[in-house]
């Protein structure tokens, strides 16, 4: 009984505390939706920067087709990718930052890994939608998996592969009918907040959530 007693002391003081975090735990995305959407053309003429937000968030099938159509497995016969990379580096992850933590994408396992409790989204761009919109990507180059590559050249390559993953989100989102802005960031603290190797490096963050008006869940 006291044992009890104590436990449910001990949770509640963890609910309670801002930044004792709860363990969190891998999340299985559902099978990505390969087949429909808008045509490519018709995506292409939809394709552009949006800035503003609902906070609704993103189903997990609306999640995992974002990022399947990012740098998801296309040919799963040699695990290539719906984006090119120098030398098939695949140096890009994914970090999926959400108010409940942060994730990294899993694309051979279709799920998202926890990489830290609590919310960043907040410090990932100094812009007001970063504190809004539902996922916040951030595009982090693992330089050591660029080992073909010249040393000199990999912040290059690692710049234009997470280019193609970008272009890929704008235009799921343009498809989807959803929100999204390529962004800038304070990349200070992130490092540690996201417990990164010293070869890991942010290039470029991204913002997706569903238009402020009309939002429609899918
Ligand atoms: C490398 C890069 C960095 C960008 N940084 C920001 C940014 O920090 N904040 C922002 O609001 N938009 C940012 N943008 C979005 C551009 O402002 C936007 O693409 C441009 O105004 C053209 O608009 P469009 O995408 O609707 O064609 C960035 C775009 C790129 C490609």
């Amino acid at each position: 009984m006291l044992c009890k007693t104590l436990s449910l002391l001990a949770s509640l003081l963890v609910a309670a505390l801002p930044g004792v975090a709860q363990e969190l735990k891998p999340i299985p995305l559902p099978k990505p939706r390969m087949e429909g959407g808008m045509p490519l053309m018709e995506a292409l003429k939809n394709r552009k920067t949006s800035r503003e937000f609902s906070p609704a968030k993103l189903s997990p099938q609306i999640l995992s087709d974002l990022l399947w159509a990012g740098f998801g497995i296309n040919r799963p016969e040699n695990a290539h990718r719906t984006a090119p990379s120098a030398m098939n580096s695949q140096e890009v992850d994914i970090y999926v930052a959400t108010e409940d933590g942060s994730y990294v994408y899993d694309a051979a396992g279709n799920r998202l890994v926890p990489v830290a409790a609590g919310d960043i989204r907040a410090k990932t761009g100094k812009q007001e939608f970063v504190k809004i919109g539902p996922v916040s990507l951030l595009f982090v180059a693992d330089l050591a998996r660029l080992k073909k590559a010249k040393p000199e050249e990999r912040d290059h390559y690692a710049a234009i592969d997470t280019g193609f993953i970008c272009q890929n989100i704008y235009l799921y989102c343009a498809s989807a009918g959803l929100s999204c802005v390529v962004h800038e960031l304070d990349r200070d603290g992130l490092p540690e907040a996201l417990k990164f190797k010293p070869e890991q490096k942010i290039v470029i963050a991204q913002t997706v959530g569903f238009p402020k008006e009309g939002a429609t869940k899918k």
